[in-house]
């Protein structure tokens, strides 16, 4: 059993569906859970814990507003996330040049900080017809021997 921390992105509330998703089946594969709409940094468990960040991605490429300061502190600090194990879900739309470009930032810092990623950038395209939870449900299945 793991201890996952599931921080979440979301402007329109989507992405937020996609992570109670993960939080099912996640807690379906006997892991503890806890998800964070607001998430704040420096109040989020970071030893011992895999953190699942789902994130849509706004503007031209930008992270939605209830995420920003958890990036922001993220950028600023220096703290030491070896830890730590990380995997992003990117929910976007394929037809931006900058499509889920606020996941794929989102690794970048969380590895500058020496979290772990776990898995590659799973990314979510909108344009598409999917069923987003489903897919997020299915990739953490598919996962599921990784995460520990
Ligand atoms: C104003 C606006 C800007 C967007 N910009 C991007 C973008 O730069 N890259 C991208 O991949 N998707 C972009 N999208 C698509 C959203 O990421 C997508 O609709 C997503 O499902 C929204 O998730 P949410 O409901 O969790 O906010 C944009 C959508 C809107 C409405």
């Amino acid at each position: 059993m793991a201890s996952f921390q599931i921080i979440v992105g979301s402007m329109l509330g989507g992405t937020e569906y996609v992570a109670e998703a993960c939080e099912e089946t996640l807690i379906e594969l006997g892991h503890q859970v806890k998800v964070h709409l607001q998430p704040q940094f420096g109040q989020i468990p970071s030893n011992n814990q895999i953190w699942l960040i789902c994130t849509s991605t706004h503007g031209a490429g930008e992270h939605p507003d209830n995420i920003k300061n958890f990036i922001e502190d993220l950028t600023k600090s220096d703290q030491d996330l070896s830890t730590c194990q990380f995997l992003v879900i990117g929910v976007g739309d394929s037809s931006y040049d900058t499509f889920c470009l606020a996941a794929k930032n989102t690794e970048k810092l969380l590895i500058s900080n020496n979290c772990k990623k776990i898995t590659p950038l799973f990314t979510i395209d909108m344009q598409a017809n999917i069923d987003p939870e489903l897919l997020a449900q299915q990739h953490m299945i598919n996962k599921k021997d990784l995460l520990y």
